[in-house]
């Protein structure tokens, strides 16, 4: 459906965008990934209408995008803020789009009425933003983005101003709305598990540039670079040991046992012998950090429940042949300033 394809864009000596390819299918939901600062929003923007890149060309079901203003593409945005108006009530914000589209009244009701039966606010439609939790004023905002019926839905870190357990529902029930409405959704996020969980496809961002763009199993289990495997799944980098490639160990895979033990199972996987430097629990698993000689990055490993390694300890680490998963450095890494 839609096809961006070399688009680059920079603010002043930014570059913001570099190069940036990308497909969307029809009614797929979509994540771009990446750390704060690496040009997801930009690409939003573009995608909206409210920047336009200085290259490249973007297109929505074959025909160019980018000649289409913003107020006429079939495409909305939601803010990192949701910017509702604080004086209008649930309903009256809903449906302040289609008014201005000068829609029957009838119609802007039963819009209104069947989207917020869809985002579980029917009974709240009379209350004002202040008399609704951040949860609810997030609804508010989905059921405004998609009142309209846009074929592709932006969402710019939704669900980042709700704390960690509102944040575990409101996953879920975009997951379930955006099946039940069958609008393509675009949702940017840094956050690793939340990319994982909500998308059907993930484009991971690093400077600029899309580095790999796979479904979440893909991504988990073969990072193509060393960036995509550090973001998603917190790889262990370790330099091979022939040659300039790089090994990712993800830090599950990593057996530990005390300073001399035999290793017994590690075969021709990996083993190194260091130092504990820092054990934090997490209530299903622990996370135990190992300093190497040699090693720039302490090694992480994550362990089942809780451990009995303590800080200072001496310790082994080995992991199967088949935890090691070999990444080819890419030829662009070494162009970047
Ligand atoms: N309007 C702007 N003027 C100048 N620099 C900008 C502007 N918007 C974004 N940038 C810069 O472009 C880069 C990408 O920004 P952005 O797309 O907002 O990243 P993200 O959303 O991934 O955090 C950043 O370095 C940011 O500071
Ligand atoms: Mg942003």
């Amino acid at each position: 459906m839609i096809e961006i394809r070399g688009v680059g864009h920079r603010f002043g000596r930014t570059r913001a965008l570099d190069d940036v390819t990308l497909d969307i299918g029809e009614g797929e939901f979509c994540a771009l990934l990446g750390p704060s600062g690496c040009g997801k929003t930009t690409l939003l923007r573009i995608l909206a209408g409210f920047e336009k890149p200085e290259t490249g060309t973007v297109t929505l079901d074959g025909r160019d995008l980018l000649a289409v203003p913003p107020h006429r593409r079939p495409v909305n945005l939601m803010f990192q803020s949701f910017a509702l108006f604080p004086h209008l009530s649930v309903e009256r914000n809903v449906a302040y789009g289609l008014e201005r589209e000068r829609l029957p009244r009838r119609e802007v009701r039963e819009r209104v009425e069947e989207v917020l039966a869809t985002v579980g606010l029917t009974e709240h439609a009379r209350r004002r933003p202040h008399q609704l939790s951040g949860g609810q004023r997030q609804r508010v905002a989905l059921a405004r983005a998609i009142v309209k019926r846009p074929r592709l839905l932006l969402l710019d870190e939704p669900l980042s101003a709700l704390d960690k357990q509102v944040r575990a529902g409101m996953q879920l029930e975009l997951k379930r709305l955006q099946h039940e409405v069958g609008i393509t959704f675009l949702v940017v996020t840094h956050d690793q598990e939340e990319a994982m969980s909500l998308a059907d496809r993930i484009a991971v961002m690093n400077a600029g540039r899309v580095e790999q763009t796979d479904a979440p199993v893909e991504l988990y289990e073969r990072p193509r670079t060393a960036f995509v495997a550090g973001f998603v799944g917190a790889n262990n980098l370790f330099p091979e040991r022939d040659g300039d490639g790089i090994t990712a160990v993800r830090p599950e895979r990593i057996r530990i046992g005390d300073g001399d033990g035999d290793g017994a199972g590690a075969g021709a996987g990996g083993r190194l012998t260091g130092t504990v430097v820092d054990v934090s629990f997490h209530g299903g698993t622990t996370h135990i950090a190992v300093r190497v000689p040699d090693l720039a990055e302490p090694v992480l490993v994550a362990v089942q429940g809780p451990s009995r390694v303590a800080t200072g300890e001496r310790v082994s680490l080995s992991w199967p042949p088949e935890a090691a998963v070999p990444i080819p450095v890419s030829p662009t890494e070494g162009e970047k300033p």
